[in-house]
């Protein structure tokens, strides 16, 4: 049974459609990734489905419970960590561990050694007891990230964890996740980093626009978009001619999808082929043709790729569109550049 199932969730603020009939399922134990750009609808989903946001339409299911009818009993099963952080400044770490212990009526001996646990595994010992406004970033994040799993919630909801955080506190995160992961916690993050999906998730949704338009594992995500990549070089190819000469020897071998002569770099080929058992009846129709590989390099296609894909732009591409919307003449500016 799934842990999560949004089904056609529509959701506007005011003339602004955020979400347009997203559908998601998240299956028990997983880590699983949502990326998107800035503005694709990732905190709008995830404040649903932590109920702190009515859809307009829409199915919310959480742990095998209606969220829209039961969303207090939703939220004894989750633990969700916002992606803007308001902390109290004059209440010290502890005591703000405290505070949502008692807020989620776990008894003291139980409280504080949970509290003990979560320290020493998000390495907060030497700082806990300062004032929490004292706190750097990834202190306040570590903080929260333990005040949302006080309670051992089964599911664990994270909206961009790690967005403008030092490398100690992203790796404490990152290595967190994966060990609560390990222990049967389904987690659930959205990030607009690519490299952070691809580090962590069993399984991701691709979101833009308010809908996903790609699920899967990353590595079908990726297979969805045809075989590795090989970059070969058969000696210098002195000009185009002879290129095309090695192009049309390799497109009929075996398994060879697509052979482009890339022009930019010394007329080298660019081949999509499926497997690496290609390689080998390559390097055999080059041998017999008395072709001597220069250089080989095989590549998978990175989810940057399949967002390009399923977009036709790159999530570099998008966040700037955004950066745009927000202000048009700064975007102007740094395109000239
Ligand atoms: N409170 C709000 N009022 C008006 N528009 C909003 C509000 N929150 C989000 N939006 C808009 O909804 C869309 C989705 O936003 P959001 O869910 O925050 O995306 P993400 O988290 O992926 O950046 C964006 O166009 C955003 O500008
Ligand atoms: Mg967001």
């Amino acid at each position: 049974m799934p842990v999560i199932e949004l089904q056609q969730i529509e959701k506007s603020y005011g003339p602004v459609q955020a979400l347009k009939g997203l559908s998601l399922t998240v299956p028990r134990g997983c880590l699983y990734g949502l990326l998107g750009p800035n503005g694709a609808g990732k905190t709008t989903t995830i404040r649903i489905l932590a109920t702190l946001l009515e859809p307009d339409a829409g199915s919310v299911k959480v742990a095998g419970l209606d969220a829209l009818r039961e969303p207090r009993a939703v939220r004894c099963e989750l633990g969700y960590v916002a992606q803007e952080v308001a902390i109290d400044k004059i209440l010290t770490g502890r005591e703000m561990l405290q505070l949502q212990g008692d807020l989620y009526h776990l008894r003291p001996a139980e409280r504080d050694a949970r509290i003990a646990d979560l320290i020493d595994r998000l390495g907060m010992e030497s700082w806990l007891d300062r004032r929490c406004g004292t706190y750097s970033g990834g202190m306040r994040r570590r903080l929260d990230l333990a005040s949302g799993l006080l309670h051992k919630p089964q599911l664990l909801v994270l909206d961009e964890p790690t967005v403008g955080l030092d490398i100690e506190s992203r790796s404490v995160i990152w290595e967190l996740l994966r060990e609560l992961r390990l222990q049967g916690t389904t987690v659930l993050l959205s990030s607009h980093y690519l490299e952070e999906v691809e580090a962590l998730a069993d399984r991701m949704a691709i979101i833009d626009d308010g809908r996903v338009i790609a699920e899967g594992t990353p590595d079908q995500l990726k297979q969805r978009l045809g075989g590795d990549r090989v970059t070969l070089r058969v000696r210098e190819f002195s000009n185009e001619v002879e290129a095309e000469q090695v192009r049309q020897l390799l497109e009929p071998v075996d398994g060879v999808r697509q052979v482009v002569v890339n022009r930019a770099q010394g007329f080298s080929l660019n081949l999509v082929v499926d497997g690496e058992q290609v390689l080998s009846r390559l390097r055999e129709q080059l041998d017999a043709a008395q072709l001597p590989v220069f250089a080989l390099a095989q590549s998978r296609p990175s989810l940057d790729d399949v967002y390009l894909q399923a977009t036709g732009r790159t999530l570099m591409d998008a966040e700037l569109a955004v950066v745009g919307q927000r202000d048009a003449k700064q975007e102007r500016k740094s395109s000239m550049r």
